[in-house]
């Protein structure tokens, strides 16, 4: 059997390493069950990386993260770290490597399985059956925008300066992807920005209404950021894909995840430009965060972990029946009543990380018996 992918897995701060650990034993069934084999390497990101050599991403692991065909990783950040200087915070970590490896398209589904439709903090109704992707644009805006600082002003007053800034080749590229994952769905495009107030969303409506002449089967559609997060909470079933900047799209997919009852059940894949053999850098993680309330307590829910290891299958190996098989096993998982704290609903049975790690394997099992 031919170990020819290279993953690069960081587990990171928090519950990171807890659901990593439960993504290992999907690798190991799949490895066994499947023929599938993973070169895993292991690699330090964000507090943990800070501890241990001084900086959230040393240059050695991104040399890793540059030289394998995927990243998958946990989670960053802990109230151990929040005092350090900006530049050790552990979030740097994150943002470096999303910067370096330029994946400038970040897919964020929002999808509502129907077990736990009931979850969700609105009306049943309003969710069931949701299937939403955000595609935020993550290496521009104002998350990288110069100039930025805080500097004191001549009259003693201290001032923070960020700068939204987006140059036309910036917004093409996402919008491209926006467009092309909207022709693979139902064919709807929201693009948002806030072009009322600001000239960087006035150049990215303007560059979206010119490329969608090429995509004549796709309706493209526009909305402020504002108007976004309302209709999201409102009726949330007339989007299909939304195409955002780094900030709105940061926020929109919080808003958006908590829709599905959970952030515990996200999962997302950040991509790179295709090489000319079709490959993307990728690195792909829960959305959620390190949730330091719980870490170590076995009570994390390593589902959006698992569901980004899926990702991972579809987008970068093209295995698509293997995504399928583990997203089935964890609908089953779920249809069985099978819960850790954050989806707990009456009646279910509350499980440790650990369990549902091997409620997954044993639906995987028995859907490949
Ligand atoms: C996210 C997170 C990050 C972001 C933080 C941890 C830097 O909120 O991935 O959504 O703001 O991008
Ligand atoms: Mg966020």
């Amino acid at each position: 059997m031919a170990a020819n992918k290279k993953l690069l897995m960081l587990p990171g701060d928090g519950i990171g390493p807890e659901v990593m650990g439960e993504v290992k034993r999907i690798i190991g069934w799949m490895d066994k069950r499947r023929s599938v084999s993973f070169d895993v390497e292991m690699g330090l990101i964000g507090g943990a990386a800070y501890e241990a050599e001084g900086t959230p991403l040393s240059d050695k692991t991104m040399e890793k993260a540059m030289a394998c065909d995927a990243v998958l990783l946990g989670a960053v950040g802990g109230p151990k770290w929040e005092k350090l200087p900006f530049k050790d915070q552990p979030e740097r970590g994150l943002l470096r490597i999303r910067k370096d490896m330029e994946l400038f398209a970040n897919l964020r589904p929002a999808i509502v399985f129907d077990a736990l439709a009931e979850a969700s903090t609105l009306k049943t109704d309003l969710v069931k059956g949701l299937d939403i992707m955000i595609v935020r644009e993550l290496t521009g805006g104002v998350y990288f925008g110069e100039p930025r600082g805080i500097t004191t002003l001549p009259n003693g007053e201290r001032q923070g300066v960020n700068t939204q800034v987006y140059t036309t080749s910036e917004i093409v590229r996402i919008g491209k992807i926006g467009f092309e994952l909207a022709q693979k769905r139902k064919g709807q495009l929201m693009s948002v920005e806030k072009a009322n107030v600001m000239e960087s969303g006035v150049l990215w409506r303007e560059e979206m209404i010119k490329l969608s002449a090429a995509y004549p089967n796709v309706t493209l559609n526009h909305m402020y950021a504002d108007n976004c997060a309302m209709q999201l909470v409102r009726a949330p079933k007339q989007f299909d894909v939304i195409v955002t900047d780094n900030l709105f799209g940061d926020i929109l997919s919080d808003c958006a995840a908590m829709l599905t009852g959970s952030l515990g059940m996200l999962p997302s894949a950040s991509l790179g430009a295709a090489d000319s053999s079709g490959r993307r850098k990728a690195l792909y993680e829960p959305v959620h965060g390190s949730a330091p309330d719980i870490a170590g307590q076995h009570k994390a829910n390593p589902l959006a972990t698992i569901l980004s290891y899926a990702m991972m299958l579809r987008y970068s190996f093209d295995m698509f029946e293997d995504a399928d098989l583990i997203e089935k096993a964890i609908q089953n998982v779920l249809n069985a009543g099978i819960r850790t704290g954050d989806i707990m609903q009456p009646g279910a049975t509350l499980v440790s990380t650990e369990q549902m790690g091997e409620a997954v394997i044993k639906e995987l099992d028995k859907l490949a018996a």
